[in-house]
């Protein structure tokens, strides 16, 4: 008899972008109190992208490193979940696929349901190593969350991409069955083919994404899921970091736990960190809790975790993986440090026109200005095409190895329509 090998996560990192905007010079303009930001939602700077970057280039970010550690050969398949998608019909993981020199003999496909899709891309990829365990697949998950200027959304903003390799026998986490599903047709946040913001119900929002996590409990509970007490941390989509407070502190109730704050801290604490600073990035929300809980505690190996993904619409699975005990030495900690401390960071008068600034439609020739600092750029438009390079001021390698940095959150300012960059 054969027995199946563990497959799960075998590496996973993720880059954002190069600008940032601070909850508190938010804060300056819209007249919030910052404590909300702060505490109320538990934001404290959202991610902005400069115009040539967007979920291409951010996921080509991501992804590079993972083919710098461990080749391309034995990636068949490259599954891009995003719901800020830049073409109707072609999927962007074939310009990422190019960016990246993947083989010829890959399928590429795009998957879209709201912030859910990236979790049925993991899904997706661990059910096809199971079929051939020789094969990786690299799931992609990248957005960038746009919400309406002055309306509530607007301070949970923000924008990253996730890279994750699936394999078998994973240096990271396994991924466990069985997992609880639920779909319901709700309209809490949407966005029509003719919107670039969502239409959102964010109460509501909050209401459906609490419901779909009792009934994922229930029905990972109903199928021999473990029970709460085993689970170490959790990791929740986090739309806004207290979200996953909130979460926590439902699922306690729904178990028939007292919440304590020092249980809710226990289980959520470590997963908010990147998610605080960075904002919403919808697909890759959770992924980048997974990260910040692996890069905060290196003494997990062997714990179970549960994630909780949730999609508006919406559709939401609760899941678990465990552990690896080698996983600190697959750890990507220093390169998101990083990440996150070179951001630039931007006055609320740019970033108003970064907001309302568009692409050109008319089908002429254009070329964008050189301002993101990540190794891959949007360098231009031309007869509808999107031309992407790469722009590398850093090597590939540098997700593991950064290189000098430029002095941490710079100031910039609009001149001319273009990012210049001012001394500190
Ligand atoms: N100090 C501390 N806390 C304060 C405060 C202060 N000075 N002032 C207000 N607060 C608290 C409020 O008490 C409130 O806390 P509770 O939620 O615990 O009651 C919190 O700050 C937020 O305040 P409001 O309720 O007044 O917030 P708001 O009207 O600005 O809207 C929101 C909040 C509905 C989440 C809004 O940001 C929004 O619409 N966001 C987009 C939708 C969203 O993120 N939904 C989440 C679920 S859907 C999902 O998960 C998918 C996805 O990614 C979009």
């Amino acid at each position: 008899m054969t027995t199946e090998p563990p497959v799960g996560i075998h590496d996973l990192t993720f880059s954002t972008t190069t600008l940032v905007l601070t909850h508190d010079e938010l804060a300056r303009h819209t007249g919030a109190n910052p404590a909300k930001y702060r505490h109320g939602i538990g934001q404290t700077s959202i991610s902005i992208p400069t115009p040539d970057e967007d979920i291409v280039t951010m996921a080509a970010g991501a992804g590079a490193p993972i083919i710098e550690r461990h080749g391309k050969d034995r990636i068949r398949t490259l599954l891009f979940a995003t719901e800020t998608g830049i073409d109707q019909s072609k999927a962007a993981g074939i310009y990422v696929h190019q960016l990246l020199g993947l083989n010829r003999n890959v399928r590429v496909v795009e998957l879209k349901q709201a912030c859910y899709g990236a979790t049925a891309a993991l899904q997706l990829a661990c059910a096809l190593v199971r079929t051939d365990p020789t094969q990786q697949v690299l799931v992609l998950a990248g957005d960038i969350a746009r919400y309406d200027l002055d309306s509530p959304g607007e301070a949970t903003q923000g924008a990253a991409a996730a890279a994750i390799l699936i394999a078998a026998h994973p240096n990271i986490a396994v991924i466990n069955a069985p997992s609880g599903l639920y779909t319901r047709d709700v309209m809490d946040f949407w966005r029509p083919n003719y919107r670039t913001t969502p239409l959102v119900n964010g109460k509501k929002s909050v209401d459906t994404y609490l419901e779909a996590l009792t009934a994922t409990w229930h029905d990972h509970e109903t199928r021999g899921g473990l029970p709460l007490e085993k689970l170490r941390a959790i990791c929740y989509h986090q739309p806004f970091t207290r979200m996953a407070y909130k979460a926590h502190h439902h699922l306690l109730k729904t178990t028939g736990t007292t919440p304590t704050l020092h249980a809710i801290e226990g289980a959520v604490a470590a997963t908010t960190t990147y998610n605080e600073t960075i904002g919403n990035s919808y697909t890759a929300s959770l992924y980048l809790a997974l990260a910040a809980l692996l890069d905060h505690d290196t003494t997990l190996g062997a714990e179970t975790i549960g994630l909780f993904s949730y999609g508006s619409g919406s559709v939401a699975e609760f899941l678990t993986a465990t552990i690896q005990p080698g996983y600190p030495t697959a750890l990507r900690t220093q390169a998101h440090q990083h990440a996150i401390a070179t951001r630039t960071r931007i006055t609320y008068d740019t970033y108003r026109q970064l907001h309302t600034a568009q692409l050109p439609t008319d089908g002429q020739k254009h070329q964008i200005p050189h301002q993101t600092h990540g190794p891959y750029r949007l360098a231009g438009i031309d007869a509808h095409q999107r031309h992407y390079e790469a722009s590398s001021p850093r090597s590939l390698a540098s997700n593991s190895a950064p290189s000098p940095t430029p002095p941490p959150n710079r100031e910039c300012h609009e001149s001319g329509g273009h990012l210049l960059r001012r001394d500190p």
